[in-house]
């Protein structure tokens, strides 16, 4: 692979010196052209990608992501594969994207706000057995080389659903309380077979200090919050979990504001 990305190289070289008329110089076999534009770019070989991978639809997807490599590595592409130990090797088709590939705008949100904002890679997995350890290698690739990440992990350990969404929160009428209500994760494909809980948060601040409570874990999808006082502010938040605590709980939703009335 890496004489190959030696080779390409040299021909990359070739190709900019008999192309180009002016100021193409080969150094280190590092730069490239796009002819086109005449535009010169250092080239690198591609950096290990930082693969991260969870189940927000157990058991049927497995979503895989990383980051775009910099723009010194481009153009890179990636061979992902996935096989069970000494088992067949499967392949998915990495894509990059700014969206979240399942519908959950929660998701789309926290990427938004990822310290790499912009493109990402992904990769979804489908048909992947119960309570079985899967390798992982995703193989980045460039004419300069190429550099695999591999990782082991079983579904059941990489559960991690989506928040829940539409989260709204009411004072009930004549009470010192709160109604909290949600709407499942809509990536989370079947609530029959596997079904979900969830926790509520609230927090509050009193001379300076935050204070937060949580319940649950419990089914359903609204919750009263009993005992509040008047005139204070509380953020309210909701996450979700696999109904038997497989894996991870998702983030918090983002936090709603609600000030109690004052009498
Ligand atoms: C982005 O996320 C960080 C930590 O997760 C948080 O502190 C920050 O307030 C967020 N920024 C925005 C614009 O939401
Ligand atoms: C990972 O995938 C690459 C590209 O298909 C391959 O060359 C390499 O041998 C694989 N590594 C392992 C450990 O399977
Ligand atoms: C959340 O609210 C939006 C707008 O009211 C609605 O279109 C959507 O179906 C709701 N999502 C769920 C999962 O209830
Ligand atoms: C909640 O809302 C109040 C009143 O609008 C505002 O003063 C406060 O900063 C908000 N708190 C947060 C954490 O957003």
């Amino acid at each position: 692979m890496f004489q190959q990305g030696l080779c390409v190289v040299f021909w990359l070289c070739v190709y900019a010196l008999v192309s180009l008329h002016s100021g193409v110089f080969c150094s280190n076999g590092m730069v490239t052209t796009v002819p086109s534009g005449k535009i010169k770019t250092y080239l690198e070989p591609p950096s290990r990608p930082d693969v991260h991978c969870w189940s927000p639809s157990y058991p049927f997807k497995v979503l895989c992501s990383w980051p775009e490599p910099p723009q010194s590595q481009r153009p890179t592409h990636y061979i992902a594969t996935y096989s069970l130990k000494d088992g067949e090797i499967q392949q998915c088709h990495p894509y990059p994207t700014s969206m979240s590939p399942l519908p959950s705008p929660e998701l789309s949100l926290q990427r938004a706000n990822s310290s790499s904002p912009g493109t990402r890679w992904f990769c979804i997995l489908e048909g992947l057995k119960l309570y079985t350890t899967y390798q992982l290698n995703i193989t980045a690739v460039n004419p300069l080389g190429s550099v695999s990440h591999l990782q082991l992990w079983t579904i059941e350990d990489i559960v991690k659903p989506d928040p829940p969404v539409n989260v709204t929160v009411q004072v009930v009428p004549r009470t010192l309380k709160l109604l909290v209500r949600w709407a499942p994760p809509p990536s989370w494909s079947d609530h029959e077979l596997v079904p979900l809980n969830y926790r509520v948060r609230y927090q509050w601040e009193k001379e300076g200090t935050f204070h937060d409570i949580t319940l649950g874990p419990f089914k359903e999808t609204e919750r009263v919050l009993p005992g509040l006082l008047p005139g204070r502010v509380y953020l309210v938040q909701v996450c979700s979990m696999e109904y038997f605590g497989l894996g991870q709980n998702s983030d918090w939703s983002p936090p709603v504001n609600v000030t109690m009335p004052a009498d």
